[in-house]
């Protein structure tokens, strides 16, 4: 569909960087395994909005040297002024202006949803990441193998815009990809779970929790939402 669209900088401005999400902590857990003890490694957040993840990983591992990347305006010079220490770059990732192999990790959370294909972006993720290092893709992904292309808009929205973000790819279909990219040694896939309730907010955007057969449920008026946590290791 043409003019879909994203816009929740005002969302995002709001997101207060004392209380990082709960998959920040999975997502860090999963750099610990991979980083060990090793000192002066280098982060990229690839839609990291303000630097609410770079906030994290600072106050986590120290003083390493972290890029936020993000294509809203707003956003990075936010970001520039609350945290000094990490480099902000304004840029779209599916060709971002930065040097091949040049981080030893690179992240992209909440973001793959946008676009209408994935590849395009895994490519760019992988062509920035050092030889031997790691992308970790935090994302909804759907267990059976169909891929989903998905719009929605607020029907009380005079204008009726259509938003993205959500769009859903299948494990078959990223495994596939995986297969194929010379780039990939291995990838893995840990199914995300929240272990705590999210009330439901005003803005049925907005994701909360539902107790269902005992399961805690994550969604939105949009969908239930199957997170999973992609690592791919880069050959
Ligand atoms: C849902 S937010 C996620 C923010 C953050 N990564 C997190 O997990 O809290 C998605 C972010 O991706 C950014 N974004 C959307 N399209 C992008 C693009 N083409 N290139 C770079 N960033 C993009 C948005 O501006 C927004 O900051």
């Amino acid at each position: 569909m043409q003019g879909a669209y994203y816009k929740r900088t005002g969302c995002l401005l709001k997101a207060d960087p004392s209380k990082p999400k709960h998959y920040f902590k999975v997502v860090g857990d999963k750099i610990q395994d991979f980083i060990k003890n090793r000192k002066g490694w280098s982060l990229l957040d690839v839609g990291g909005a303000t630097g609410a993840f770079a906030s994290y990983i600072r106050h986590r591992f120290g003083d390493i040297d972290i890029t936020v990347l993000d294509c809203d305006e707003v956003l990075v010079r936010e970001g520039r002024a609350r945290i000094k220490e990490c480099r902000f770059v304004l840029g779209d990732v599916r060709s971002m202006c930065l040097d091949d192999q040049r981080f030893d990790v690179t992240t992209c959370m909440g973001t793959i949803g946008f676009f209408d294909r994935f590849d395009k972006v895994i490519d760019e993720l992988l062509r920035v990441t050092k030889k031997g290092g790691m992308v970790a893709i935090f994302t909804r992904v759907n267990d059976y193998p169909v891929d989903c292309l998905i719009r929605y808009r607020y029907s009380e929205d005079e204008k009726r815009l259509w938003h993205t973000g959500y769009n859903t790819f299948s494990r078959y279909s990223y495994e596939q990809y995986f297969r194929e990219n010379k780039d990939v040694a291995s990838s893995s896939f840990d199914k995300f779970s929240i272990p705590f309730d999210i009330p439901k907010s005003k803005d049925p955007i907005k994701t909360w929790t539902e107790i269902c057969n005992g399961e805690r449920l994550i969604k939105n008026a949009v969908m239930p939402h199957n997170f999973y946590l992609i690592s791919i290791y880069k050959k």
